[in-house]
């Protein structure tokens, strides 16, 4: 695949100008706001997540998230990419232990809204959730996004990873601890295993399921043409970034190929399973 092709931009050190200071609501990463002249020129503000290396599996983590998600049309933002931080970079960042930041970080472009986290921060978490619910009901990926969590099997859709703007628009970010956890092992993704999938926690905190199964099941059907769309892609940023460690490599070409033809099939058993 050539890299003028990529989704993923390989983003230059110079192209990335005024870092600005580190992100709260994130604990997994260092999340800094920055900007980013892109390669069709566009200057953008833009989140630069770096990962020490106990996480090192963050970027591609959130690249395969990041690929997966757009290709099932669900609202990512409208840039990514990846970046060889320099020392200046490091430098400007001001980590307290900068010896221990992987040398590749990724970036995203911002995405309008804010998450319900930040929206309201006072509010414990079933009144959080259930604020959030409101505005997740009436949104119509809600079933795309519930399918799409379970075939990445990410247990991380927390009230920090969506945004919400002023017209009840929904916007997907944060990918990082994905598939099953951050620092996943090939053991870790068994194809028919189930993993939580937090979004449904929040939707039925109370007990209700806001929302149609039978249009995750539908969603899930997609997963196989979004899979033919993404698979090139991801196989050329998984032999980038885990080609030394076959193990994982084949564990996550396998998981990800095989739960998007089993996805109709797992999810209509799980959530069967769910009380109504
Ligand atoms: N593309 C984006 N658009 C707008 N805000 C963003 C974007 N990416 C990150 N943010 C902001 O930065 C915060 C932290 O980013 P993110 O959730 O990706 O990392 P994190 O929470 O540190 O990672 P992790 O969940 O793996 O611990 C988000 O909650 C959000 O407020
Ligand atoms: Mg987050």
């Amino acid at each position: 695949m050539g890299i003028e092709s990529l989704t993923i931009e390989v983003v230059q050190p110079s192209s990335i100008r005024s870092i600005r200071g580190r992100t709260g609501d994130g604990k997994m990463a260092e999340t800094f706001g920055c900007d980013v002249v892109w390669s069709d020129g566009s200057q953008m503000r833009a989140f630069l997540k770096c990962f020490p290396a106990c996480r090192k599996l963050g970027v591609i983590n959130e690249i395969t998230g990041y690929l997966m998600a757009k290709s099932c049309s669900l609202p990512v933002p409208d840039k990514a990419g990846v970046v060889k931080l320099s020392d200046e970079i490091i430098a400007s960042l001001e980590i307290k232990d900068c010896t221990n930041i992987v040398e590749y970080a990724f970036l995203v472009s911002e995405s309008p809204g804010s998450s319900p986290n930040s929206l309201y921060p006072n509010l414990n978490d079933a009144a959080k959730a259930n604020l959030a619910r409101r505005v997740l009901k009436r949104w119509p990926a809600l079933c795309p996004l519930i399918a799409f969590d379970d075939w990445a099997a990410n247990p991380d859709r927390n009230l920090g990873n969506f945004l919400i703007n002023g017209s009840g628009d929904v916007y997907v970010i944060d990918h990082s601890n994905m598939p099953s956890g951050v620092s996943w092992s090939a053991s870790d993704l068994v194809v028919d295993g189930k993993y939580r999938n937090c979004l449904v926690d929040i939707l039925t905190f109370d007990g209700a399921i806001p929302f149609e199964k039978a249009f995750v099941v539908k969603a899930a059907e997609g997963h196989v043409d979004a899979y033919d769309e993404a698979k090139e892609e991801l196989q050329f940023w998984w032999d980038a970034f885990l080609g030394g460690d076959p193990l994982r490599y084949a564990a996550i070409d396998v998981f990800i190929r095989e739960r998007a033809q089993k996805g109709k099939d797992r999810i209509s058993q799980n959530l069967l399973q769910m009380p109504v």
